[in-house]
């Protein structure tokens, strides 16, 4: 068995658009923005924010974050987008989700700009995973294939299967497979004998927030396992949607949870961010050039 280990990749990772960023400055005076809109007092949104304000930090981005009440209208959300979407300081806008129950998400994801919507919802992008075409990919998702990657795991021709249907992490997740041709399977609450799916997988992506939910007796030996799911105990402990104890002894290869895919959300959305910025600093010059 060997252990993914998505701690070292992200700071691998993080090194190298670090190093990006410093090269990017120097030839162009360009730093690379990101925007986060947060709205309301979630612990765990804001944990998150603040761990992405951190990483961008470190890799000499600039980076705001709009903090807003749980009370906010839609108008309101709507005007700061629409002001980001001017900015030529900001290259990404990221929309922390969920947001309150009085906000239209699917209105507000629609609005961010397809070319600074590093978190890849806007369904212009989504059509372009769906398609296999270049632009933004959601951040855990490509964490996943950036952690086979490194490994070298050829998904080709495997038995993979996604449990969990969120347009966040399953939908996406199941593309990228499916470009990477994999045999996609995708599996979901209302799915009947999830272990019959299970024990053919030859890999297992399970991102739900259900405790224990995969358990020795539904892997065959040698599975992949990929644990997208964070849940927090009743002790305070935070752990995955898979039994690693137990699970791990069957497995060719495993993530943690926490410390596998997590840290590979926050590089790709740094990754995504520098992206943005290049394709952003590419424009600014050739309109620079045809001014001339
Ligand atoms: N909420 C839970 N996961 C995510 C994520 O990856 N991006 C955003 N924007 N919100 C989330």
């Amino acid at each position: 068995m060997q252990i993914l280990d998505g701690k070292a990749l992200s700071k691998k990772i993080e090194l190298q658009v670090t190093e990006e960023v410093k090269l990017l400055k120097e030839k162009c005076g360009c730093t690379p923005g990101l925007a986060v809109v947060l709205v309301g007092q979630d612990p765990a949104s804001a944990a998150y924010v603040n761990m992405k304000k951190k990483a961008c930090d470190r890799a000499g981005f600039y980076s705001i974050t709009h903090d807003m009440p749980e009370s906010i209208s839609q108008e309101a959300i709507e005007k700061t987008i629409i002001m980001m979407n001017n900015d030529t300081n900001i290259d990404g806008i990221l929309i922390q989700l969920p947001l309150p129950s009085q906000i239209d998400t699917t209105k507000i994801l629609e609005l961010v700009s397809p070319e600074k919507d590093v978190d890849g919802f806007h369904p212009f992008n989504v059509g372009r995973l769906v398609t296999n075409l270049d632009g933004f990919v959601p951040c855990t998702p490509l964490g996943v294939m950036e952690l086979f990657k490194e490994y070298n795991i050829d998904v080709k021709g495997k038995n993979c299967v996604v449990i969990g249907a969120s347009n966040i992490v399953g939908k996406p997740m199941a593309s990228l497979l499916l470009n990477a041709d994999a045999t996609v399977e995708i599996c979901h609450i209302f799915t009947d004998d999830l272990k019959r799916h299970t024990l053919n997988a030859d890999v297992i992506l399970v991102g739900v927030g259900v405790i224990n939910l995969i358990t020795e007796d539904m892997v065959k030996d040698g599975v992949i396992v990929i644990d997208i799911g964070v849940s927090r105990t009743a002790e305070g402990k935070l752990v995955g949607d898979v039994d690693f104890e137990n699970v791990s002894k069957k497995s060719s290869y495993i993530t943690p949870s926490p410390g596998g895919v997590g840290p590979m959300t926050i590089a790709m959305l740094l990754s995504n961010t520098l992206k943005a910025a290049k394709i952003n600093a590419q424009k600014l010059k050739d309109q620079a050039k045809d001014a001339k």
